[in-house]
Order: C-alpha cells, then sequence, then structure tokens
C-alpha cells in the first residue's frame, strides 16, 4: 500500500513537481486554474501577497513581476529551496513554514492571500489553524482566494467521468460522484517520467465544511469561481483521448473561493 504524508510527500515530490510545474505553470495550472484565479484577483500592483503552500513558486514570482510584493509560505523545505534556485531577483520572500502557524509573519501583513490547490492537501485540523492564520495576516477588508478541487465534482476515487455513446452520435458524458457528505483522506498518485507512481494525500471535504470553517475565521466568502476550460486545455485532453477535457466544458472539477476579511 502507497504511504505518503501531506509535507512528506510533496518533499519528496518536489524536484518532480518543479519540473512540472516549470516557470508558467503546467497545462492545468496555465489553461484551466490560474486564468479563473487571476480573473478573481485582478490587478496586484502594490500589494502585499501571501502565497500560502507557493511550490516552486512560479505564481509567486509572476505576481512579483505585477509589481506586487510577496512572500512564499511552502511546508516543504525542498520546495522552497527549488523556488529560491529559480528566483533571478524577483523580490519575493520565501518561507518554509506550515500554513497552520505562521507566527514569523506578523498581523494584519497582507491584502491578499492565495492558496492554490494547497488547502485540499492539509489535514482538517491544519487546514483549520491555517485559515485562522489567514484571517490573522490579512488587514481588515483583506482578501482569500483559494483554488481547491471541487468539493462537489471532484471527490477523489469517489468520483468519475462516465461516457454513453448511443444512436452513433458523440458521447454523452457524465461525472459520476459518491460519498460526498463524507470526510476522507487519499493517497493520490502521481506518474513519473519511467512510469512509476509516487503519492500525496489529498482530503475531502463538503462544500459546507469550507464555509464554516472560513466563517468561524472571520472570512466571509463572496464569490465562487468554477475554471472553464480554455480551447487549448481541451484540445490537448482530447488529443490525448481523455475525458476531462470535454467533461470540464460541462462540469467543473475546480473551486476559487474568494473571502473577505470582516
Ligand atoms: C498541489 S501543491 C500546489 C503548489 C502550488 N500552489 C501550485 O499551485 O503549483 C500543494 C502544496 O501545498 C504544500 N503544503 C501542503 N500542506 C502544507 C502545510 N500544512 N503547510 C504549508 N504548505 C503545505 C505542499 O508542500 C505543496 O507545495
Amino acid at each position: 500500500m502507497p504511504k505518503a504524508s501531506s509535507r512528506g510527500g510533496w518533499d519528496e515530490l518536489s524536484d518532480w513537481y518543479d519540473r512540472k510545474q516549470g516557470e508558467t505553470g503546467d497545462l492545468w495550472h496555465r489553461t484551466l486554474i490560474d486564468p479563473g484565479l487571476l480573473r478573481v484577483v485582478g490587478n496586484c500592483r502594490g500589494k502585499d501577497v501571501l502565497d500560502l503552500g507557493c511550490g516552486n513558486g512560479y505564481l509567486s514570482r509572476s505576481l512579483a513581476a505585477q509589481h506586487a510584493r510577496v512572500t512564499a509560505v511552502d511546508g516543504s523545505s525542498r520546495m522552497i529551496k527549488n523556488a529560491k534556485a529559480r528566483d533571478r531577483g524577483s523580490g519575493v520572500r520565501y518561507l518554509r513554514s506550515d500554513a497552520g502557524d505562521l507566527k514569523r509573519l506578523p498581523d494584519s501583513e497582507f491584502d491578499l492571500v492565495f492558496a492554490n490547490m494547497s488547502l485540499m492537501d492539509m489535514t482538517d485540523a491544519s487546514a483549520e489553524r491555517a485559515v485562522g492564520e489567514v484571517a490573522r495576516v490579512l488587514r481588515d477588508g483583506g482578501k482569500l482566494v483559494a483554488s481547491i478541487c471541487h468539493p462537489c465534482f471532484d471527490v477523489m476515487s469517489n468520483s468519475g467521468w462516465a461516457a454513453e455513446k448511443a444512436f452513433g452520435g458523440d458521447a454523452l458524458i457524465y461525472r459520476k460522484v459518491r460519498g460526498y457528505r463524507k470526510r476522507f483522506s487519499e493517497d493520490v498518485p502521481w506518474r513519473m517520467a519511467d512510469g512509476s507512481k509516487r503519492y500525496t494525500i489529498s482530503y475531502h471535504r463538503p462544500l459546507s465544511w469550507y464555509a464554516g470553517v472560513l466563517h468561524s475565521k472571520g472570512l466571509a466568502i463572496i464569490a465562487l469561481e468554477e475554471p472553464e476550460p480554455t480551447n487549448e486545455f481541451v484540445e490537448k485532453e482530447r488529443e490525448g483521448g481523455d475525458l476531462d477535457g470535454p467533461g470540464l466544458l460541462e462540469v467543473p472539477l475546480h473551486l476559487v473561493i474568494e473571502a473577505i476579511k470582516l
């Protein structure tokens, strides 16, 4: 049985993840998740921004290039090492820290906190602490913008596409979901270049869990965005014979939550 821990797993995978994301993000980030995320945020010029669970920091550096003052935090020391190795004087400040314990960051330091595909990789307790820390380091009126796997439609192995071909026409694609209400963790497989698999852990929680935790920490949801795939994404996935491209045109697998500190 695979064995991963959220931080151990990402630490072990950080070199591979760094190559995968490069300086622009991989296909899924560049052509699906990030356009939705950035649309929500708008112009970051002059803003104090925290990138929580920054991975290799490609997003942090692109925000810094837009003249934001960026702090990039990740729990994996190797992710931070790789992020720093890529940096060519962007001005981003990198910190290795657990998202649930940001004691090196003062209260009310940020206008904006990004958590790009990181909250669902934290245990319930850790994600709850992280949201509490986000509320602490945000200024009044500051915003958290978090992308996660869509809790309603991506319930890890409890969900999948189903294609039904009828009357010789185009296949109808459905999203099957079960076990939505349960909170559970699962090893997520990532395929390496040599065909082997490595694992990280992700945590499924219903949407109401996120709304409740945000509310309990003094953050109010003001917008939800469900990123739509770009043509490039649909075409590339279709070429690979994958159902994600055509499926995502109808059912989103990611959710961007925008919440404001009251
Ligand atoms: C799916 S990766 C996303 C990375 C980056 N935001 C991106 O979109 O490419 C999840 C990241 O969250 C980090 N992470 C997971 N749990 C964490 C925690 N408790 N504290 C800080 N970072 C954490 C991992 O090390 C990993 O870099």
